[in-house]
């Protein structure tokens, strides 16, 4: 292909694929050892694929067996906002939205209040599923949830098994809340792109 450019512009290419090659092979061999690059498919990574999972979030905050425990309390009682406060969960992943539906994972993470004004969380959960192919591999969310708004959307940043390379995002809508106990019911609607 060279052969038909111009002369100066082919010398120019050739001159540049020199220097390409003169450098590439220096700055790999440093490490090498330490990082190569490997065709996905050694991985059995294929073709990226779009699922849309729809699950039931259970926060049970009360009765003799809580999920959701809070760790840290708010250091002020002075914000309407729970500014400060740590819960750590283990929520139920159901099929529909009651408790004895058909459990298909868990939420394990935690949720912090993270604003002064309104109540918005910091969430950063795994969903770890238990169902079908999907035993064992799990999603992980984390995200801003203002738990006032209709629908709250937050960031799938990867996960782990059938998983790994996850992207997307959740869309969450409450389903059920005891505004006395905390105890809420939340749909999650999850869209990850994954191979
Ligand atoms: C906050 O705590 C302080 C000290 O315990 C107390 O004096 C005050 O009344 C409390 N304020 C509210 C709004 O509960
Ligand atoms: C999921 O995997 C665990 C561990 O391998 C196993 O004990 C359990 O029975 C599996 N659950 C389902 C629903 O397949
Ligand atoms: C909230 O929970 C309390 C305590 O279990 C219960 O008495 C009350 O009826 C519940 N409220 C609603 C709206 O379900």
């Amino acid at each position: 292909m060279a052969r038909l450019l111009p002369s100066p512009f082919s010398h120019f290419i050739t001159l540049s694929l020199l220097i390409f090659y003169a450098l590439t092979p220096a700055s790999a061999g440093e490490n090498s050892g330490f990082v190569r690059r490997i065709d996905r498919r050694l991985l059995g990574l294929k073709r990226e694929k779009l699922s849309h999972f729809r699950v039931y979030w259970h926060d049970v905050q009360s009765g003799p067996k809580p999920t959701a425990i809070t760790v840290v309390q708010p250091p002020s009682n002075t914000s309407t906002t729970f500014f400060g406060l740590i819960n750590m969960i283990d929520d139920p992943l159901t099929i529909g939205p009651a408790l004895s539906s058909k459990l298909v994972g868990r939420a394990q993470g935690l949720y912090a209040s993270a604003s002064q004004q309104g109540v918005g969380l910091l969430m950063v959960m795994n969903f770890a599923f238990l169902e079908g192919k999907y035993n064992g591999s799990t999603i992980t969310v984390l995200g801003r949830n203002m738990v006032f708004s209709k629908v709250r959307e937050m960031s799938v940043i990867g996960g782990s098994g059938l998983f790994r390379f996850a992207r997307g995002y959740v869309e969450a809508r409450t389903n059920k809340v005891n505004l006395t106990t905390g105890d809420a019911v939340v749909e999650y609607n999850i869209y990850v792109m994954h191979y």
